[in-house]
């Protein structure tokens, strides 16, 4: 050698950064560095300017920065010590995050003890070199000082993209309206699940809203609530969760084997795509989520029989050549050791991976088998909430090609005046006496309420409309019904 030159990146470097990224990893890669920051409260907020959505702010009340700590964190790759439990690690989250989603990230930040400080980097291939635009302590006080609406005790750090790519190019209404309900509800449940655990301990509150500048007017607040994907109240199994125990060098591994209840309709199971793609292995490092399932990393296949099965793996401490994280935090890639360090974990009671995964298989078939077991009925129709109508649907095997059930409310004749109901068979109308219909809490009386009274009807009263005519039992029945339900109905009224 004959010595050294120093060679700067070009800042077309910032282009191909974050690639992976979708808006919401992207915002979760900057909710790391608040949480990093040690803030209690974190803000995301959209904004929109004559209609369209321009730019967007994830404002913290963390310990900020100082002059000199802002330059490393404008730096690619900008190192600073890590403690324990920091969600940091690479240097790049904050630009990769940043340039995956806007042309412009101005970052303005106040530590205790420091003037406020702001830095703006362009991802602008016409400039050359690698220079950072220093923003003057007014503007940055200003920007901080905005009405955030969140605790504020001096310190904080506000980014703000400019120029974010995959906003609508519309001032349409409707449409502006649709992309922010969709992204909202993508960030919510995504935030809600990856930090579920941290959400879980107090330690971040986070929020989004919109702000319309023209009209300078706040939309309400959606608060992101943890999402635990293994927050069943009952295992699908006893003895679930289980753990199996593996070592690597002197590094215990841990399998946590959880096996969810057949059928659960809660969120936690469902996540954002279905249960069943939501089986599988989810490693946490510092207790933030970094997959959350999808499938077995080679220790076994997804199939649809293993829908109920989620392992939980906590990879603090391991080294990378087992298990690492990719770079927008939102993947893990195992290596070529991981399946047969798993195939050797076994639990206090002896049993392996191999055990587990049969248990939920057996655990799925045996709820389809009852399933299939349950007698088919006529489908409900208009008048059930949709809920209702896929849990039904999802429950009892249905008569497909049959006409399904519709439940109405109507105003009866005098001379029918203390009926509950009338069963239209032709039609398979059961019509409901209006007057004994149920206000409901929220004071809306769409044409879906009364879900439960509805569903005991449906269940009662199915029978009634199956046949060609109505059995002597079947009319004795439904004058039974008739009776009591009007009665019952009027006991409630007070009459
Ligand atoms: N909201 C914030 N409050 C205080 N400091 C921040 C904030 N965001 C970024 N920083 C500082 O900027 C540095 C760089 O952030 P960046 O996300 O690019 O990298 P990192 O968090 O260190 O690592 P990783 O690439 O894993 O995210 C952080 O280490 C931190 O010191
Ligand atoms: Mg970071």
């Amino acid at each position: 050698m004959d010595g050294t030159v120093e060679l700067l990146p070009d800042r077309r470097a910032l282009d191909g950064l974050g690639r992976n990224h979708s808006l919401r990893t992207a915002l979760a890669d900057l909710v790391d560095n608040s949480i990093d920051a040690g803030a209690s409260h974190v803000l995301i907020r959209f904004i929109r300017k004559a209609g369209r959505l321009r730019g967007l702010y994830v404002v913290d009340n963390g310990r900020g920065m100082s002059a000199a700590r802002i330059d490393v964190a404008m730096t690619l790759g900008g190192r600073r010590d890590y403690a324990e439990k920091d969600l940091g690690s690479f240097g790049i989250g904050l630009k990769a995050a940043s340039f995956s989603k806007a042309k412009l990230v101005t970052v303005l930040s106040v530590a205790a003890g420091h003037a406020p400080v702001g830095r703006r980097l362009e991802a602008d291939s016409n400039k050359r070199g690698f220079h950072c635009d220093l923003v003057t302590e007014a503007f940055a006080k200003s920007e901080l000082s905005r009405d955030w609406d969140i605790p504020w005790s001096g310190t904080g750090t506000v980014v703000r993209w400019d120029e974010v790519f995959g906003f609508p190019a519309t001032d349409d209404t409707d449409r502006v309206e649709e992309f922010i309900a969709r992204s909202m509800a993508e960030i919510i449940n995504h935030l809600g699940l990856i930090l579920h655990r941290i959400i879980e301990q107090g330690r971040i509150e986070i929020s989004l809203d919109v702000e319309d500048v023209d009209q300078n007017l706040v939309g309400p607040r959606s608060r992101v609530n943890s999402i635990d994907p293994f927050g069943y109240v009952k295992p699908g199994k006893a003895g679930y969760p289980k753990e199996l125990r593996a070592q690597q060098g002197d590094l215990p591994v841990v399998f946590r084997c959880h096996i969810w209840p057949a059928r659960s309709r809660m969120p936690e199971f469902s996540l954002i795509t279905g249960a069943e793609k939501h089986q599988g292995l989810y490693f946490y490092r510092r207790s933030r989520l970094l997959q959350a399932g999808g499938n077995w990393d080679g220790v076994s296949v997804p199939a649809r029989e293993r829908q109920l099965a989620r392992v939980e793996v906590d990879i603090d401490g391991l080294p990378t050549a087992l298990v690492a994280m990719n770079p927008e935090k939102s993947r893990v890639q195992v290596g070529p050791d991981f399946a047969s360090l798993a195939a050797s974990a076994v639990a206090d009671d002896g049993s392996t991976f191999a055990d587990y995964l049969s248990d939920a298989e057996e655990r799925f078939r045996a709820s389809r088998k009852r399933l299939r077991a349950r007698k088919a009925m006529i489908p409900p129709g208009r008048g059930f909430a949709p809920l209702l109508k896929r849990v039904i649907r999802d429950e009892i095997p249905m008569q497909g090609q049959q006409i399904p059930i519709t439940m109405r409310w109507i105003r009866f004749d005098r001379a029918h005046r203390d009926d509950f109901f009338r069963v239209d068979r032709t039609d398979r109308v059961l019509w409901l006496n209006e007057r004994f219909r149920p206000l409901s809490k929220s004071g809306r009386r769409g044409s879906n309420d009364a879900a439960l009274l509805k569903s005991l009807l449906y269940l009662l009263m199915e029978q009634a409309f199956t046949g060609e005519y109505l059995g002597v039992r079947d009319r004795d029945n439904i004058e039974l019904w008739q009776e009591i339900l009007s009665t019952a109905a009027k006991v409630d009224a007070g009459e």
